[in-house]
């Protein structure tokens, strides 16, 4: 009699958790620069099961945890229409930003010289990024201010390594300082 061969079943894991798996895979995200790009590149959740689960701001921005460990954490941004995030920067640390929802307006400056409260930026280049477009700042160019362009915008962000505090720069009046980093939610079942 045949041995009875179990039909194969391979259940997909929900696009969050393979995104996950693949990024623990890598180990140092920072050595893999390229292959997060590339993996985040065009990267698509159902949107509609996520904004469910997010903290949603009444104004500005609401940020969920999903996932961290010591490389790397992974957020989930909904945004208010009318807000923005200000220039800042990313803690010497290497950040993917790309919209899962609507698009955004990205504005890229350069620090030319900082003391320790003053700051000379200059402004580099702007671009819109849509649904799927992967935007990185690194320790060489890593500042940037973010504005939601659409009425519905969500974003998914990559932090290796992780960041509590980040610098906020004024560019008319030419000042900084830290603002600390804190989620409005924690909700590690949606990488799961
Ligand atoms: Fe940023």
């Amino acid at each position: 009699m045949p041995a009875r061969i179990a039909p194969l079943v391979t259940l997909a894991r929900a696009p969050l958790a393979q995104l996950l798996h693949d990024l623990r895979a890598l180990g140092d995200l920072r050595r893999h620069a390229a292959t997060v790009g590339d993996r985040l590149e065009g990267f698509v959740a159902p949107v509609d099961r996520l904004v469910r689960r997010l903290a949603l701001p009444r104004r500005g921005y609401a940020r969920t945890l999903v996932y961290r460990n010591d490389a790397f954490e992974l957020l989930l941004l909904a945004w208010a229409p009318g807000s923005r995030a200000p220039i800042h920067d990313h803690a010497s640390q290497d950040c993917w930003f790309v919209p899962l929802a609507g698009a955004f307006d990205v504005d890229d400056f350069a620090l030319a010289a900082i003391d320790h409260r003053r700051a000379w930026l200059t402004p580099l280049r702007s671009r819109r990024v849509g649904e799927g477009e992967v935007d990185r700042k690194d320790e060489l160019e890593p500042l940037h201010a973010v504005t939601p362009a659409t009425p519905l915008a969500l974003s998914l962000h990559v932090y290796a390594r992780p960041i509590d505090r980040c610098r906020i720069f004024q560019l008319a009046k030419g000042n900084w300082w830290w603002r600390q980093l804190d989620y409005d939610r924690v909700a590690t079942e949606l990488g799961e």
